[in-house]
C-alpha cells in the first residue's frame, strides 16, 4: 500500500492537513501512527485483511455497465464501481476492518465511531462484533430519525447508538461527541473515525484503507475495457469513498477526478453542504487544516444536504490540496438533481442506489454530456439505498399514507413534478 505521495511534512498534503488536537489525544495519535505505519508493510496484517475482505466483505467488487442509463448522460458510456455490493452495503467497511484489526493490534478492548448516513456505524459495529470489541456510535438526532433503519441494525448488531442532541444534530456534532469520549476514555478505546480528515494519520490512514477500490477499478477497467475511464465521479462527503478510488488515477493525467458534494437546495440558498463552491474558508475543523464551511467571525456554519452522508461543514485536508493543485474538480449536486438521478437508476437499471452515491450519478450525467458518445465515465456507487428507502419513496410520494394518488398509480416521477418538493422535511 502506498504512503502519502503528496504530503510534505507531518500529515499535509500541501497546506492542508496537519495535527490539531488537545494535547491528551496526541500520545494516542503517535500510537496509532506507529501501529498502522508498520502494520501496513506486515504481511500478516496485509495477510488478514485480503482475506477478511474476500471472504466477508465480498471483494473484489464488480464493474456493470449501466447502458440504459447512460442514454441519459450524453451517450457517453457509464460503468459503476459496485461498492454497494459490499457487506454491510458501503465502501464504509474497507476502512472499518482495517481499523478494527489495528485497535486489536493497540491492545485497546472498546471501539467508537461517529456516523451520518448511518453505514459507517453499521460497519463499525459489524467489525467490533467480529473481533469481540465494545462499540458505541455517536449519531446526531436528526440522523437517528432519516436513518432510523441503520440505529436499529446498529442496536442488532449490539452496539450503543448514543443520538447527539446539540448543535445541528448531525455529522459535525456527532464527531465532538466522539472526540469528548476519546479523550475521556482514550487508555482502552479507539475512535475509528469514518472519513479522510480528522488530525494526522487519519486522513492517510483511511485513505490507504480504502484505496482497493481505485487499486481494483484500474485493473478492473484495463482488463474488462481496455482503457482507462475519461473521468471517474464520486460523492464526497469527508471524501473516504472518493480518495479511494481516485488516488490510484492520480497519476493517469488523462483520467478527471471529478467530486461531487451536496448542494443542498442550491450553493446561493445558504442550505448547502458545498464546501468548495460555497462560502467555505480555509480553517480548522476536527483536528485538521482544511476547507469549512464558516462565516465572517470564523463560527462554522451548519450545512445542509437531504443525503446525511454528505451533510458536513468540511472536507477532507487531501481533497482540498487535489482541488487547489487543480488535479480534481468539484461541483455541486442539488438534493433536486440528486433524488433525480436516484430515480433514474432505479428505473433504467434495477439498481436503488444510496441518496450519497446518487449524486456521483448526477455528476455522470453532467460529465457524460460534456464528454459525448465517445467519452468513458466510471462512477463510484459508493453505497445501497435500502437506508433511503423511506426518504425517497417519501420524497416521490410512494407511501400508502402519503401518496396523493390510489394505490396501483402512484406517482410517475418521470412524468410529473415530484422532484421539485421535499429536502430534509420529508424525514
Ligand atoms: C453510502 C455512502 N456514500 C458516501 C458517504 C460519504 O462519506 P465519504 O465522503 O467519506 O465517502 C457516506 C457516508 O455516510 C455513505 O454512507
Amino acid at each position: 500500500m502506498t504512503t502519502a505521495v503528496h504530503s510534505a511534512g507531518l500529515g499535509r498534503f500541501g497546506e492542508f492537513g496537519g495535527r490539531y488536537v488537545p494535547e491528551a489525544l496526541v500520545a494516542a495519535l503517535e500510537e496509532l501512527d506507529e501501529f498502522r505505519t508498520k502494520a501496513m508493510v506486515d504481511p500478516a496484517f496485509i495477510g488478514e485483511l485480503t482475506q477478511l475482505h474476500r471472504t466477508y466483505t465480498g471483494r473484489p467488487s464488480i464493474l456493470t455497465a449501466v447502458p440504459r442509463f447512460a442514454e441519459h448522460c450524453g451517450g457517453a458510456q457509464v460503468v459503476l464501481k459496485r461498492e454497494d455490493l459490499n457487506h454491510t452495503g458501503s465502501h464504509k467497511i474497507n476502512n472499518v476492518l482495517g481499523q478494527a484489526l489495528l485497535t486489536r493490534r493497540m491492545g485497546k478492548t472498546r471501539v467508537i465511531a461517529e456516523t451520518g448516513a448511518g453505514q459507517h456505524g453499521v460497519a463499525t459495529a459489524t467489525a467490533a462484533a467480529l473481533l469481540g470489541l465494545e462499540c458505541v456510535v455517536y449519531m446526531g438526532k436528526v440522523d437517528t430519525e432519516r436513518q432510523a433503519l441503520n440505529v436499529a441494525r446498529m442496536r442488532l448488531l449490539g452496539a450503543t447508538v448514543v443520538p447527539v442532541e446539540h448543535g445541528s444534530q448531525t455529522l459535525k456534532d456527532a464527531v465532538n461527541e466522539a472526540f469528548r469520549d476519546w479523550v475521556a476514555n482514550v487508555d482502552h478505546t479507539h475512535y475509528v473515525l469514518g472519513t479522510v480528515t480528522g488530525p494526522y494519520p487519519f486522513p492517510e490512514m483511511v485513505r490507504d484503507f480504502h484505496r482497493i477500490i481505485g487499486v481494483e477499478a484500474r485493473a478492473q477497467m484495463l482488463d474488462e475495457y481496455g482503457r482507462l475511464p475519461d473521468a471517474i465521479c464520486a460523492c464526497v462527503g469527508g471524501g473516504s469513498n472518493a480518495m479511494g478510488i481516485f488516488h490510484r488515477f492520480i497519476d493517469d493525467a488523462g483520467v478527471r477526478l471529478v467530486g461531487l458534494e451536496g448542494g443542498g437546495e442550491g450553493v446561493h440558498s445558504g442550505r448547502h453542504a458545498s464546501r468548495f463552491s460555497g462560502q467555505a474558508e480555509p480553517g480548522v475543523l476536527h483536528g485538521a487544516y482544511t476547507y469549512v464551511l464558516q462565516d465572517e467571525d470564523g463560527q462554522t456554519v451548519e450545512s445542509h444536504s437531504v443525503s446525511a452522508g454528505l451533510d458536513y461543514p468540511s472536507v477532507g485536508p487531501e481533497h482540498a490540496f487535489l482541488r487547489d493543485s487543480g488535479r480534481a474538480e468539484y461541483y455541486p449536486v442539488t438534493d433536486d438533481e440528486a433524488m433525480e438521478a436516484f430515480r433514474l437508476l432505479c428505473r433504467t437499471e434495477g439498481i436503488i442506489p444510496a441518496i450519497e452515491s446518487a449524486h456521483a450519478l448526477a455528476g455522470a450525467m453532467k460529465i457524460g454530456r460534456e464528454l459525448g458518445p465517445s467519452g468513458m465515465v466510471l462512477v463510484n456507487l459508493s453505497g445501497r439505498g435500502d437506508k433511503d428507502v423511506h426518504t425517497a419513496a417519501s420524497w416521490f410520494g410512494l407511501l400508502d399514507d402519503e401518496a396523493t394518488t390510489p394505490p396501483g398509480d402512484a406517482p410517475r416521477p418521470a412524468d410529473d413534478e415530484a422532484a421539485t418538493g421535499g429536502g430534509e422535511s420529508q424525514t
